[in-house]
């Protein structure tokens, strides 16, 4: 449970009725913005349009007609959680909740996110259970309800509180072993619950042919700092957990909770860590949100509308930010009620809309804007994934990339920056394009004898060892003058003396 819900500070408000609320919400959206023309008029139909689906999370006694006709994604609040379902050796029980909310999904054809699998908040008969019964539990929920999940959270919150960067110290992350002593576990030798968990997810997953994507997913990891211009440790921390499990990791998903901790604002630079993430090729996930009214500095709403507005606009920016969903419907519904930071009002299927509802609505049917750059440059990571320090407060020395060669007048330059552990590295490339633009690119580089290629990212590759090719894919191929995109690659063996030679066209 999130401990800032113990230190909250709420401010006194003057209670207005729910209409009068509505009113005043209403008359902000009228004054700031004439809906446009072929405006979209439901949330899934503008986040369809838009290329991303609009959630929400559901409870068997809350599927009201508002959650097929305005929702094209759900997650069960609870009812997919192991207190629910599962037993202490893993198997399932008591799962007829999840099964009306998954037919209710499908019935309304709206994806469905399972959460969660592996996680130490309502654990239920699994608090304490060993890797072996958590790796039962896996297989027999994702089988379940096979490709019927589009998404499952793997791995839920598995890092600390007050923006340490270091993992959370109870079950199941107890089981954690740091085999070498280097401060991280993420060498062979070592144990990692979110690695085995993953690793069994994915087998699961390959094994039955499913399409289901596997997601890790946490809170205060929304930005790249946290209030005061403190860089988000957590998020970083988060970032190398993708990093160095790309292979089993589709997916990752930001709660964003946001509330007046200050580890949980909305930053400027949501959008900038949100492509970061999106660089590593996965999709990124908006999953959980709601915003307490609070930080809208007691504006009854507008503020808020406004802070829903960046969100939606940060993730449309991003194209791998392929969704975005909120934590309930209603205010006097959510699991936080008293910070009023949904996008209704009313309860038991009666609801009103409230002015963050039309600014989201708003900023949906202005759709992705692609030609519109982000305001942030591309992130180049502030902890190298493989070793981080024995002391996790102290930053670890950069990866020094190598000078970047000067790029040519027209066509692309290439530099890589690799990171490398015994037996493996990850290779992160960027293409800079010259002084015209370029509408794709290909990079040639050869490896070592011994090093072979085992996966890429925001690339196609052809061969795996030896002189090894990648090319763009559909979404990074247009790249500006003077501007730079990201793939990256992981391999076995070493890599060292790598020299990319970048052709455009
Ligand atoms: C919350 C539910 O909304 C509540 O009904 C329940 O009592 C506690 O859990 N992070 C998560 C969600 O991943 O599962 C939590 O949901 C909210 C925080």
């Amino acid at each position: 449970m999130h401990s800032d819900l113990r230190h909250r500070r709420k401010v006194a408000r003057t209670a207005l009725p729910a209409a009068v609320l509505l009113l005043m919400g209403s008359a902000v959206v009228v004054q700031s913005s004439a809906p446009a023309a072929a405006a979209e008029t439901t949330l899934r139909a503008a986040a369809a349009k838009a290329g991303l689906f609009f959630g929400v999370a559901a409870s068997p006694n809350r599927l009201y007609p508002i959650v097929g006709q305005e929702f094209s994604q759900l997650t069960p609040e609870n009812d997919m959680k192991p207190d629910r379902i599962a037993t202490s050796s893993g198997g399932l029980q008591n799962t007829s909740g999840a099964d009306t909310l998954v037919n209710h999904a499908q019935s309304n054809n709206m994806l469905v996110r399972g959460h969660t699998l592996v996680w130490h908040s309502q654990a239920g008969a699994l608090q304490g259970a060993s890797q072996a019964t958590l790796n039962t539990f896996i297989g027999n929920a994702i089988n379940r309800w096979g490709s019927r999940i589009a998404y499952w959270d793997v791995v839920n919150e598995a890092l600390e509180d007050n923006n340490t960067g270091r993992r959370r110290n109870q079950w199941p992350h107890t089981m954690n072993r740091d085999a070498n002593g280097d401060g991280d576990f993420f060498d062979a030798g070592d144990t990692d619950v979110m690695r085995d968990s993953f690793i069994r997810a994915k087998q699961v997953v390959q094994a039955g042919g499913l399409t289901t994507k596997l997601c890790i997913n946490d809170y205060d990891v929304d930005g790249l700092t946290v209030q005061g211009g403190t860089p988000n440790r957590k998020a970083n921390a988060l970032y190398d957990i993708v990093r160095n499990y790309r292979q089993y990791i589709d997916c990752v998903g930001f709660q964003a909770h946001f509330n007046d901790n200050p580890n949980s604002i909305i930053t400027d630079d949501l959008q900038a860590n949100i492509q970061r993430f999106a660089d590593l090729g996965v999709e990124v996930h908006i999953t959980e949100l709601d915003i307490d009214d609070d930080l809208s500095n007691n504006d009854i709403g507008a503020g808020q509308a406004e802070n829903y507005r960046k969100v939606v606009r940060a993730c449309l920016n991003v194209a791998q930010c392929t969704g975005i969903t909120v934590w309930g419907i209603s205010d006097s519904e959510s699991w936080r009620s008293s910070e009023r930071g949904l996008l209704f009002t009313g309860g038991n299927g009666s609801y009103q809309k409230k002015a963050a509802y039309h600014a989201v609505l708003d900023e949906l049917n202005k759709g992705r804007n692609p030609t519109t750059p982000p305001t942030t440059p591309p992130v180049t990571p502030s902890v190298p994934p493989t070793t981080p320090p024995v002391d996790p407060t102290t930053p670890p020395p950069p990866t020094t990339p190598p000078p970047p060669t000067t790029p040519p007048a027209t066509g692309c330059s290439a530099t890589v920056s690799l990171n490398s552990w015994t037996g493996g590295f990850v290779a992160t490339v960027r293409v800079t394009a010259g002084t015209a633009p370029i509408s794709g690119w290909s990079v040639q580089l050869t490896l070592p004898s011994g090093a072979t290629v085992t996966n890429a990212w925001n690339a196609n590759r052809s061969g795996s060892s030896g002189t090894v090719q990648f090319s763009n894919v559909s979404y990074n191929g247009s790249v500006n003058a003077g501007q730079s995109t990201e793939f990256g690659f992981q391999g076995v063996g070493t890599a060292t003396g790598l020299t990319p030679v970048c052709s455009a066209g």
